[in-house]
């Protein structure tokens, strides 16, 4: 690899990489990706062990912190969490502010931005104290705030966190839980949820962790960083992908045109229109998530006995256009988003939250690169060139 700031100085020339097909942007010690093989590690470990052997937190843990943590640590670490779920009561009235239909990614990340404003204690970059209580903070409030986003869409009251429940246990009786009635634990939710929010929890530097760490090189503080992560999250050709893949499957079921038809339009570039996850940037082989996802899928929809037509409807899209030398040829594979949305849907959760979901999985990636760029001595505020392709100078005309 080729240091390009130093052969800039060196000679002169400005390289040009539109969407950073080729260029690194940082150091990372924290997550590996071979796309050729379709390799993918959490620092070190690969995401098939991690996936069947761990739990969210303590997957957050290795992210954050570097190794796995020992049993008091990860109990340490749960306890603290537990301990910061409650919001604000003005935070919890922040929701009425906004209009009951709006989408819950811009609630999402219009309540992270919010959160610095109730914790000015917490912004100091340089603080070590201040930056670990705001990881605690960020990992303890987020899924609070997501589910009051889809209670606030639903026009239901708003739960308190309890927390005697583990953490994806209180996210789901947050969301599904009511007032009237008692919340039941369902084990196999459970741990579904739990896989799918492993298998996104980092994916180096994808789109919105690498406006995480571009907003964080200015010293920004993490509340600000994570929320302009949410916003690059949030477009269909990143994370807001599961809600378009979803979108994609009902369409094509209700116009009953059949999954060949659509694959020969997404193929004529009809309407720019694309096999919505499918392909990805890195993975050129296969993506080792689609393939976990998949697996899924199957267990959660037979354990929950959900029979759904949109889930078959994906087997057969997958099918023709792995077959399909369109797709062959540009190496297009089913990525983490083809299966998820399909499970979520299954699980109970409307379609305006599997990118919410996504966010509180990939929380734990965007806390670890923000916090590994602002302890490196070398980072740099990120701030790209151009290459001018306007007028030259000109005379201001005489009026
Ligand atoms: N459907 C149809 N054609 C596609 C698709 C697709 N999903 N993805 C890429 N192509 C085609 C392009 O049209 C292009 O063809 P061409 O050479 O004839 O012009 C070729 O494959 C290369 O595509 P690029 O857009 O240059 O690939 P890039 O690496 O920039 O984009 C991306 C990657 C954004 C993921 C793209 O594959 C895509 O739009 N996929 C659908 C959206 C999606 O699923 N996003 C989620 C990604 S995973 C994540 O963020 C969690």
């Amino acid at each position: 690899s080729i240091d390009i700031s130093t052969l800039t100085k060196q000679t002169g020339y400005t390289a040009l990489d539109q969407g950073f097909v080729n260029t690194a942007s940082t150091r990372s010690a924290i997550t590996f990706i071979d796309g050729d093989k379709g390799i993918l590690r959490y620092r070190g470990y690969a995401i098939e062990d991690v996936a069947k052997n761990s739990t969210f937190l303590e997957v957050a843990w290795l992210l954050i912190y570097g190794e796995l943590p020992s049993a008091s640590e990860l109990a340490e670490f749960d306890e603290r969490i537990r301990r910061h779920t409650l919001l604000h009561e003005d935070l919890r009235r922040f929701f009425d502010a906004l209009p009951h239909n709006a989408h819950p990614m811009s609630v999402l990340s219009s309540a992270v931005s919010a959160l610095s404003t109730y914790y000015e204690d917490s912004l100091d970059v340089h603080d070590p104290e201040q930056v670990e209580i705001s990881t605690i903070r960020l990992l303890a409030k987020l899924p609070v705030i997501a589910a009051y986003a889809h209670k606030k869409s639903l026009g239901q009251a708003f739960l308190y966190p309890d927390n005697s429940l583990s953490f994806v246990d209180n996210f789901l009786k947050l969301n599904f839980g009511t007032m009237a009635e008692p919340f039941e634990v369902n084990p196999v939710l459970t741990k579904a949820l739990d896989r799918l929010l492993i298998l996104h929890e980092d994916h180096e530097q994808n789109a919105s962790t690498s406006t995480v760490r571009l907003v964080g090189s200015t010293e920004a503080n993490i509340f600000a960083s994570v929320s302009a992560g949410i916003n690059a999250l949030y477009g269909p050709l990143h994370g807001g992908a599961n809600e378009a893949v979803l979108r994609m499957l009902s369409e094509i079921q209700d116009s009953g045109e059949g999954v060949k038809k659509f694959v020969e339009r997404v193929k004529n570039k009809e309407d720019g229109i694309r096999l919505m996850g499918f392909g990805h940037r890195v993975y050129k082989s296969f993506d080792p998530r689609a393939k976990l996802v998949k697996e899924s899928a199957d267990e959660v929809l037979e354990s929950l006995g959900v029979q759904d037509p949109l889930l078959d409807i994906a087997k057969e899209l997958e099918q023709v256009a792995l077959a399909d030398d369109y797709f062959i040829e540009r190496k297009l594979y089913p990525n983490v988003d083809f299966y998820t949305g399909v499970i979520y849907k299954a699980m109970g959760f409307p379609t305006r939250m599997f990118t919410v979901l996504f966010a509180i999985g990939r929380l734990p990636g965007w806390i670890a690169n923000w916090r590994e760029m602002n302890e490196d001595p070398r980072t740099k505020i990120g701030r790209p060139q151009q290459l001018f392709t306007g007028s030259p100078a000109r005379d201001w005309p005489s009026r």
